[in-house]
């Protein structure tokens, strides 16, 4: 059984999550790419942006609920799509979506998870389910994924449009975590020094599943373990996406569609000219491109360009109910979180993603009350420096 969670913020779980998760895999969640600029300056243009306290207008309760995409929701707070979750914990995405779903909060699954839609959709009823993709370049098999996708009830599809290159993470490939994963001495002895986790995730992987966690969702035959490569070339991800494949793809989901990747406003503007719903306003958690832009500077920009009405979503850098503040100030409806629940996930298990939510939505509500701010619109209406 996971140990109950016993942090009280992000920063404590994330060292949970380290004393937890081998190295390698920590490193995998944790870092950026090439220099970890665009990491840093996530943070850096967080902490620079500051608000002005109002007082003598009394705010007991703030109102943290949304509505968006037609849902009432009780928070802004969305789960976003992260590769192989179920490697942090033993059906680690099943717990994590059964915690979304008791806060009512959306969680997205990523094409690259290590369970299958149906899987989590059986593990976790009631949770609401967005689906992540990343294209393959056999069409047939990818329409027919989202034919899967459908059949669970998922009605949000986000298509990961901002990593048209493998980014460069040194930490990977020294670290020896790869696709294929390859048996090292460094990697062994790395698996030696986190013997709860060796035994309890990997352990259980082996006994009860008979072998290591798998992409789940390439069909029998192409589905390999994270030892092994994807040998089926026509499973290799098409990275580099157009305009045309977004309208075919538009005329094919019938459910909501989002971006997801997205900093420059006509860019934005293009996708809901092609008919999206939504966009994320995002640099992928600093993972990506190491001299991308801020979502936080940019959000001003693009909610100028796409009007007040249409729905943007935003991530990378949330470590705080404040950093979330400041992204839906700054013109956010919705905000997505990558690692926090995943640190969650690593310190306390299902408890652990439930205790980061709960922790980042009192944050946020703090934040409300000492900036004098009774609900989420009126953010936009306080004085921010910075
Ligand atoms: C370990 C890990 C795996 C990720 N895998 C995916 C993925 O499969 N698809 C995707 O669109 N984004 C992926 N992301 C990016 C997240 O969806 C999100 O944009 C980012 O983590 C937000 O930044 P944050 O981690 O600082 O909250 C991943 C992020 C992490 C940390």
């Amino acid at each position: 059984m996971p140990s109950p969670p016993t942090f009280r913020d992000f920063d404590e779980a994330r060292r949970a999550a380290r004393a937890f998760l081998p190295r390698a895999l920590f490193d995998y969640i944790d870092r950026g790419t090439e220099g970890e600029r665009a990491l840093a300056a996530l943070r850096e243009g967080f902490d620079a942006r500051r608000v002005v306290p109002r007082i003598l207008r009394p705010v007991s309760a703030p109102d943290l609920s949304t509505r968006s995409f037609q849902a009432a929701r009780p928070s802004p707070f969305v789960i976003a799509p992260t590769a192989l979750a179920g490697l942090v914990r033993f059906d680690g995405e099943v717990l994590a979506a059964r915690a979304a779903c008791a806060a009512r909060v959306p969680i997205t699954i990523s094409t690259q998870s290590s369970t299958a839609i149906e899987a989590i959709a059986e593990g976790a009823p009631g949770a609401e389910l967005w689906f992540q993709l990343y294209v393959w370049r056999d069409r047939a098999e990818t329409w027919s994924l989202l034919e899967r996708v459908a059949r669970c009830g998922v009605d949000t599809l986000l298509l990961t449009v901002d990593t048209p290159a493998s980014p460069k993470k040194v930490h990977n490939s020294r670290n020896g975590f790869g696709i294929p994963l390859k048996p090292s001495l460094r990697l062994g002895a790395d698996l030696a020094r986190h013997p709860r986790w060796t035994a309890g995730v990997m352990g259980r992987y082996l006994l009860r599943r008979g072998g290591l966690p798998t992409y789940a969702h390439y069909p029998p035959g192409a589905a390999r373990s994270v030892a092994s490569a994807i040998g089926d070339g026509r499973f290799a991800l098409d990275m580099v996406l157009d305009e045309p494949f977004v309208r075919e793809l538009r005329r094919r989901w019938k459910g909501r569609l989002i971006l997801k990747g997205v900093l420059a406003a006509s860019d934005a503007a293009q996708a809901f000219a092609l008919g999206c719903d939504g966009v994320v306003v995002s640099s992928h958690g600093g993972r990506n491109h190491d001299s991308a832009v801020r979502p936080l500077e940019m959000l001003p920009r693009i909610r100028e360009a796409v009007g007040p009405s249409v729905t943007l979503l935003a991530d990378s850098g949330v470590r705080r109910g404040s950093d979330a503040a400041k992204l839906l100030a700054a013109g956010a409806d919705l905000v997505l979180l990558g690692r926090a629940p995943l640190y969650g996930l690593a310190a306390g298990g299902q408890a652990g993603v439930a205790a980061m939510l709960n922790q980042l939505t009192e944050e946020l509500r703090g934040f409300l009350a000492f900036s004098g701010a009774p609900n989420l619109a009126e953010l936009r209406s306080c004085e921010w420096i910075g």
